[in-house]
């Protein structure tokens, strides 16, 4: 079992067949994780190295913890720490890296298209934990599994992405996600953050939240990017909060079995009320345990595959 590239860049670059296998290599592997003794031999004597460029809690801590899963040897390397402040680049780090080696290099870095880049001068399998505002593989795929734990099917569900979609890499890795698997979009958010040429994704744009929350089956919620603030997108934090923040009265609007998603972090009293973040319609802490049974598959399938 592999997957057809020996990197995961983006959900882009994916046919429906692999996600579903990661999907369903990932179903397994949360059997495993319900075990007294949550490890398997699976990947003993691969390496794989977390090559953070940005700050992360769920990805860094999730991809280390999957490798250890699956009894691989894995090192954290600290950008701060490193020859990278010395001026070093990205492609000699990461060849670095490899000659140490690295079968496996999980990449977060803020310049767009930064793994796509490392796949093509590497030999070793490159997974994208997020690059600039382009996309974040691995969180639309546990968001995939957590609204088919909760739903049963991905086609046919109406999903509401609300907030910053013109910076989230989450939103479009999962808008892409989500129309491979034949599930319909909404994007709703103040226009200078939700552009009308994203139609070309397929999906439907609102600005009023109260009509695109109409009938949602999965509503997400982005983070609103604080350090943007200023630059025009939109006035004030409350302002924000009374357009889209999602409250227990505006979530009324959607199924009455929707379920209420975010990636995280979370800007409480923002882009979500407290009381709905921690609710019993919330699904957040469930999708930071799939993200664990995601990345474990991700290592898993690719490890199989070399170039
Ligand atoms: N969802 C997500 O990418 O969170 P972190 O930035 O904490 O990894």
């Amino acid at each position: 079992m592999s997957l057809k590239s020996k990197d995961l860049t983006g959900i882009k670059g994916l046919d429906a067949e692999d996600i579903e296998l990661i999907l369903e290599t990932a179903a397994g592997f949360k059997d495993v994780l319900r075990r007294d003794i949550k490890k398997v031999p699976a990947l003993r004597g691969k390496t794989a190295v977390n090559l953070f460029y940005e700050p992360s809690t769920r990805t860094r801590t999730s991809f280390e913890l999957a490798a250890k899963r699956l009894s691989t040897d894995v090192v954290n390397f600290s950008v701060s720490t490193s020859s990278v402040v010395k001026g070093e680049t990205l492609r000699d780090t990461a060849q670095t890296i490899q000659a140490l080696g690295a079968d496996l290099i999980v990449v977060r870095h803020p310049c767009s298209g930064a793994p796509h880049f490392l796949a093509r001068h590497l030999q070793a399998s490159v997974i994208n934990a997020g690059d600039g505002t382009d996309e974040h593989p691995t969180q639309a795929l546990l968001d995939l599994l957590t609204m088919r734990e909760k739903r049963g099917n991905i086609e046919g569900l109406e999903v509401a992405i609300v907030g910053d979609i013109l910076h989230s890499r989450v939103a479009k890795s999962n808008i892409y996600a989500l129309r491979k698997l034949g599930a319909g979009v909404r994007l709703i958010g103040p226009p200078a953050l939700v552009p009308p040429y994203m139609e070309e994704f397929g999906v439907r744009i609102f600005s009023d939240m109260d009509a695109g929350l109409e009938g949602a089956d999965i509503v997400m919620m982005l983070r609103i990017q604080l350090e943007r603030q200023g630059k025009g997108f939109f006035p004030t934090k409350e302002e924000y909060f009374n357009n889209w923040g999602l409250t227990a009265r505006r979530l009324m609007r959607a199924k009455k079995n929707a379920i209420v998603m975010h990636p995280g972090p979370m800007n409480r009293g923002v882009e979500i009320a407290s009381d709905v973040a921690d609710g019993e319609r919330s699904a957040i802490l469930e999708q930071v345990t799939n993200g664990l049974a995601v990345r474990m598959a991700v290592l898993y399938l690719l490890s199989g595959v070399k170039g």
